[in-house]
């Protein structure tokens, strides 16, 4: 049988064990939910086994657990690492689901889920790989997963497990995909992603809160002066305006901001696609460029006062807010976190308390499109789709893919099968079918053309 016959024969099979694991609401973030990413590390391991997988094993940590399996069929094949995370974000706001986000259902040929892209979609698709390969005897490569549970809330422990394991873990590249191409007509892997700062800021004020009547516009308003001290975090061309805070960053060539910008983008269609009148950001950069290639800074959430229903006059003790930057070659989290806080604590007038926290962080990253999983990537993308694939630089972070780099000196090959428009954190998170089949059957590609360039070499 070939891998395409396999595929085919038990293309409703994979779909159905797809949404069994998407029903498991495997949130990191709540603690509410620990038994369910337990259930969801042990569903993932019994699925490797399952595939013929060795030395399955579900490693405990701190947090949430590790999955590791692995298929080693000659020592004198290259050896692929594949990482990916079974965790998924916080599915609210819930009332905006059309349908209940851990109870898949399929509209339009899509299948609609928390995670169903981020990450569980796209995980799912190596794992089905794998067994395609098996059941073929097409397996090119050796193959070792690692699948955790902590992505998406920074990866806490996976470092010490990455530091802890280096033998276990050696491979010749990682193979990831976990993030999105530009659409199904235009193919495109991410050969970049950004860093990430994330930090939380509390503005006090009076020790306790105050009738508003009695005490207002004689005593600062948190409130107040954090919105003032977050609006003065951008200038008037919405430059960041921390002290120092591109200094690292890498300058591209014209040529490079050139072929950038030849990627396929419509202003028009991604202002309506998000519902805004017009589009903001750095003056001098197109959206691309302020997405991919600079560097920005967010804030994620602010509370203070009373947020409850009707009114309530109240001159608040307090405010916060979680303010988060994401960096680009060659910034370092460490260093800008600093210089956040130097910088905020800097902003705060005598008549408040002001304290910041750093959060966890990540660096940036990127491909060369020169090296040879690319080139593996590439010529597997170009086989399936008829197309050759165009590089392009993803906005979002998966932190410890630099952390990989670093301890067990591997570069990660990101090959995402996702779109933007699948609303990754949001509502209405959804994979196409189309999606989830063309990752199943291009992944083999990449073993067999990783295989025969890596020997090459
Ligand atoms: N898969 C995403 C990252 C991503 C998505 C990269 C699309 C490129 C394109 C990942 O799960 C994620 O959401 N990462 C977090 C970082 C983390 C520290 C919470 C992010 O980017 O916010
Ligand atoms: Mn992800
Ligand atoms: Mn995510």
């Amino acid at each position: 049988m070939t891998q395409a016959e396999y595929i085919a024969a038990n293309k409703d099979r994979f779909l159905n064990e797809l949404l069994e694991l998407l029903r498991i609401p495997s949130v990191s973030a709540r603690t509410e939910h620990t038994k369910d990413t337990l259930e969801c590390a042990n569903h993932v391991a019994q699925k490797l086994r399952e595939a013929q997988a060795n030395k399955v094993e579900v490693f405990t940590t701190e947090g949430h657990p590790i999955v590791y399996a692995e298929k080693i069929v000659d020592e004198t094949y290259p050896t692929i690492l594949v990482y990916g995370h079974y965790d998924v974000q916080p599915p609210d706001p819930i009332e905006l689901w059309a349908s209940p986000p851990f109870e898949p259902v399929i509209r339009d040929g899509k299948i609609y889920a928390r995670g169903a892209c981020d990450d569980k979609g796209q995980m799912y698709m190596h794992i089905k790989a794998f067994e395609t390969m098996m059941q073929t005897n097409t397996l090119a490569c050796n193959v070792k997963f690692m699948i955790e549970g902590e992505e998406e809330v920074g990866s806490r422990n996976l470092g010490k497990f990455v530091a802890l394991h280096k033998d276990l873990l050696k491979a010749d590249v990682i193979l990831i995909s976990d993030t999105s191409m530009i659409s199904m007509d235009t193919p495109s892997i991410d050969v970049g992603l950004r860093g990430l700062a994330y930090m939380e800021v509390e503005v006090v004020g009076p020790n306790r809160d105050l009738h508003s009547g009695v005490y207002g516009g004689a005593v600062a308003n948190p409130a107040t002066i954090l919105a003032k001290m977050m609006a003065a975090l951008h200038d008037e061309k919405n430059h960041i305006t921390i002290p120092g805070f591109y200094d690292d960053v890498m300058v591209l060539t014209e040529t490079e901001r050139k072929d950038l910008n030849t990627a396929p983008f419509s202003q028009v269609d991604y202002n309506t696609d998000l519902g805004i009148d017009m589009a903001w950001g750095e003056e001098g950069y197109t959206t691309i460029e302020r997405t991919g290639i600079r560097p920005t800074l967010e804030v994620n959430g602010m509370w203070s006062g009373y947020i409850g229903e009707g009114a309530k006059t109240v001159l608040p003790a307090k405010a916060n807010a979680k303010i988060s930057m994401r960096l680009v070659p060659n910034q370092n989290s460490d260093i800008i976190a600093k210089k956040f806080e130097a910088y905020f604590l800097k902003l705060a007038p005598p008549y408040v308390k002001v304290s910041v926290h750093a959060h966890h962080g990540g660096e940036p990253y990127l491909t060369p499109t020169d090296s040879i999983p690319y080139k593996a990537a590439a010529k597997a993308i170009e086989a399936t789709f008829g197309i050759a694939p165009i590089p392009t630089r993803g906005g979002g972070s998966i932190p410890i893919i630099a952390l990989f780099e670093k301890e067990l000196g591997l570069k990660s090959m990101l090959m995402g099968f996702g779109l933007h428009s699948d609303n990754l954190h949001s509502p209405n998170e959804k994979f196409d079918l189309f999606n989830f089949y063309k990752g199943i059957e291009t992944i083999p590609y990449f073993y067999q053309y990783f295989a025969e360039m890596h020997t090459r070499k």
